[in-house]
């Protein structure tokens, strides 16, 4: 087989990334998100895993049916009953692939599975089997791979190869490998699987050591043409390689790494951005390519040198992640055709009645905020129509605060239609808000944590609100933004109280779990 040079770039944000804590998606988020990633040109997107769940299956049904250019991928274990729901699930995509996996190591094979070395070969063999008796593009993944023992890894390789798979992934599933161990392991997974030509090697890392993509840039040094990554690095506990990390270093030192990829990197940061405004995961400030500070420069030499010539102290241009794009502003004076004019350049492919709802939700911003952009819209589609099915949500709130009096809020809710309301005080306004919502709805979550942080620049920007909350060892984010702080809390919580609701419906089924 010719040495392909481009970098096949498998995106598992819908899959490893739901794993994170807490950041569960609706359907209607699942798809806003997909259609994001095929739009910045992902080759194959995971969509999910469809046997966990009635709405993991719906979700990646969903995908399947709407996608236009990238395969979609379903997660099966090694299982005919996870296969054929997989298959049921995704064979209305333009390019379906089933993914299955096993575990291979001693550890996992011996503790997790109760299976013997024999046994398990016996049942990779026998599912990628399966899974080309329904399509030809079958992955297969040797779950903990690089704690495997490496002949057996090749001898899974070979069989499974023989039995039809046409990729072959390998994972580093506890983030355990260091980068030249892990370049030896694929170095010789590629030169001892005697058969390995006929297939696409494949590598998957996690974060714990905080080696993810450096492992995997190793993996690609080694032979792998595919990489498997999320957006954000975000994943099972310290996450997934993240996408912009790898495909930037490609894009950065093409002397070093002589590939391509069919990203179009401009989008990297939008895409960033989206993912963290659904999941609730935030993006720390210092983080690499997508962090509000990858392209701040405070010191005066280094601000000095870049107004001299940016590639003093810039690697990368902000633009070509898409970070200086004209972001388009809208206000008071825009109509409905520039506003749903610019939602549909952003990726959105909204009804006329959620245009509409849109639309009132913008006019009501506008009276209050001179200029909206994207950031603004975005909120406002993921307030008004990715999660308006929801149990919960807030018709009014009026808060008495200062330091001179006590904290009192009064909050009217909708509970599935039924308006209810009440006042409470608490030691500050959020404490009363908090204590009214939680008394109003019967809940008893735990708040692990909230951030405030400005969504735009200037004093008018809507403040974002951020919830972590816990309740019967649940974990769910919750976001609202509002040019009112109080309100945003509000709404952040309200938020994370109805993720919470989805999440009893809906188990987040961990691999570890499995
Ligand atoms: O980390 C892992 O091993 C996985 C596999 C299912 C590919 O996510
Ligand atoms: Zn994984």
């Amino acid at each position: 087989m010719k040495q392909q040079s481009e970098i096949i770039i498998f995106d598992t944000t819908l899959r490893d990334g739901e794993q994170s804590p807490g950041a569960s998606m609706n359907q209607a988020e699942k798809l806003r998100i997909a259609t994001q990633l095929e739009k910045l040109g992902v080759n194959v997107m995971e969509a999910g895993f469809p046997a966990a769940s009635e709405g993991d299956f719906k979700a990646v049904q969903a995908i399947a049916k709407t996608l236009k250019t990238s395969q979609v991928a379903a997660l099966c274990r090694a299982d005919e009953n996870d296969i054929k729901l997989g298959w049921e699930a995704i064979k209305d995509a333009v390019n379906p692939r089933i993914h299955t996996f096993i575990a291979t190591s001693e550890l996992h094979m011996k503790y997790k599975l109760d299976m013997g070395p024999d046994k398990v070969l016996e049942r990779a063999v026998e599912s990628v089997k399966f899974a080309a008796s329904f399509t030809d593009n079958v992955e297969f993944s040797a779950e903990d791979g690089s704690r495997s023992d490496k002949d057996f890894l090749c001898r899974v390789f070979e069989a499974v190869i023989d039995a039809g798979a046409t990729t072959i992934n390998l994972p580093d599933t506890v983030g355990y490998a260091i980068p030249e161990e892990f370049e030896e392991l694929v170095k010789y997974v590629k030169t001892n699987t005697p058969n390995m030509d006929k297939a696409v090697l494949s590598v998957h890392c996690h974060n714990d050591l905080g080696l993810a993509t450096s492992n995997t840039l190793s993996g690609i040094q080694a032979g792998a043409r595919q990489v498997e990554v999320t957006i954000n690095g975000i994943g099972e506990r310290a996450g997934n390689t993240s996408l912009e990390e790898v495909v930037m270093a490609l894009h950065t030192r093409p002397n070093f790494f002589p590939y391509t990829t069919s990203i179009d990197t401009t989008r990297i940061y939008p895409t960033s951005r989206l993912v963290s405004m659904i999941t609730g995961m935030l993006i720390q400030p210092n983080r690499a390519v997508v962090g509000a500070n990858a392209f701040a420069h405070e010191a005066g030499i280094h601000q000095d040198g870049i107004l001299k010539n940016p590639m003093t102290y810039e690697i990368m241009k902000p633009e070509t992640i898409g970070l200086n794009k004209n972001n388009l502003v809208l206000g008071k004076h825009s109509g409905s055709h520039a506003l749903n004019s610019h939602i549909l350049e952003m990726g959105y492919n909204l009804s006329k009645e959620e245009l509409d709802i849109v639309f009132k939700k913008f006019k009501h911003l506008a009276d209050r905020k001179k200029n909206i952009l994207d950031e603004d819209i975005e909120a406002l589609i993921n307030e008004g129509v990715l999660r308006s099915s929801e149990v919960f949500s807030l018709e009014y709130i009026h808060v008495l605060s200062g330091n001179t009096v006590l904290p009192t809020a009064s909050v009217k809710l909708n509970i599935n239609g039924r308006p209810v309301q009440g006042a409470l005080e608490g030691n500050g306004p959020i404490d009363a808000v908090y204590n009214i919502i939680s008394k109003l709805t019967c809940t008893k979550s735990k708040l692990l944590r909230f951030t405030i942080s400005a969504l735009t620049e200037g004093t008018d920007a809507q403040g974002e609100v951020t919830v972590r909350l816990q309740e019967d060892g649940i974990i769910a984010l919750g976001k609202g933004a509002d040019p009112d702080i109080i309100t945003a809390s509000a709404l952040a919580y309200i938020n994370g109280l109805n993720r919470l609701e989805y999440l009893k419906e809906n188990p987040v089924v961990k691999l570890e779990n499995l």
